[in-house]
């Protein structure tokens, strides 16, 4: 298994992932209009010789003027998970954000899952988030994080707008499984 950045090549690929991996195309829609936008920073797959058995990508999200990268989504294919290819691309993608100019990572997601690569309560960061959650808001201090980095963060569009539903649709699918 390769963790590597996507090309234009992966586009369609990378699209069958996540509607593998969610059940559904949302999330392949949010990864697409987030790239069609520009907003992309960080994208990454998982391949197996040709075949892409995952996909992660961490987009420009703003904190006031400071930029504040957003992951998600996440996805690896059903028949591939834990196996390792999942915490592959996290530590990829999230060596790669410690060299950019952004102080925090955030993201939605499941309160078990993320602390292990260093994620914490972002409210305990003063960090809000546009959406009605709590626990799985999660942020993780980049090399230049500075504790002034506090505020409501801004996602781009492709996530859709403050008291949008995603954010509770994505927690609520979770919820009742002990693992994804
Ligand atoms: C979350 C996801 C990317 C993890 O990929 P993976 O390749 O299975 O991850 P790893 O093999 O590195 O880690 C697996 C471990 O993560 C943990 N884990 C995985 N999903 C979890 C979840 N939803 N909640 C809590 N822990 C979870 C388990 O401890 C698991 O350990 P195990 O294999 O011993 O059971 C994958 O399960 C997935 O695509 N899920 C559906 C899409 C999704 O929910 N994405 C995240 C939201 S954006």
């Amino acid at each position: 298994m390769d963790v590597r950045p996507a090309t234009p090549a992966d586009r369609s690929a990378i699209r069958a992932v996540h509607k593998a991996a969610f059940g559904r195309a949302h999330e392949a829609d949010i990864a697409e209009a987030l790239r069609e936008a520009g907003d992309e920073r960080i994208s990454l797959v998982a391949s197996e010789g040709d075949v892409l058995v995952g996909h992660v990508v961490l987009s420009e999200g703003r904190l006031g003027d400071a930029p504040v990268l957003c992951l998600g989504p996440i996805g690896v294919v059903p028949d591939r998970r834990h196996s390792g290819i999942g915490a592959a691309l996290m530590r990829a993608a999230l060596a790669e954000a410690a060299g950019s100019d952004a102080g925090l990572v955030v993201l939605v997601g499941h309160p078990a899952y993320y602390p292990r690569f260093g994620f914490e309560r972002a409210r305990l960061l003063g960090l809000e988030s546009e959406w009605d959650v709590d626990e799985p808001w999660m942020a993780l201090r980049l090399p230049r994080y500075d504790p002034a980095l506090r505020g409501l963060v801004l996602f781009p569009a492709a996530f859709g707008r403050r008291r949008s539903s995603w954010a509770t649709r994505v927690f609520s699918a979770w919820r009742g499984r002990t693992r994804v």
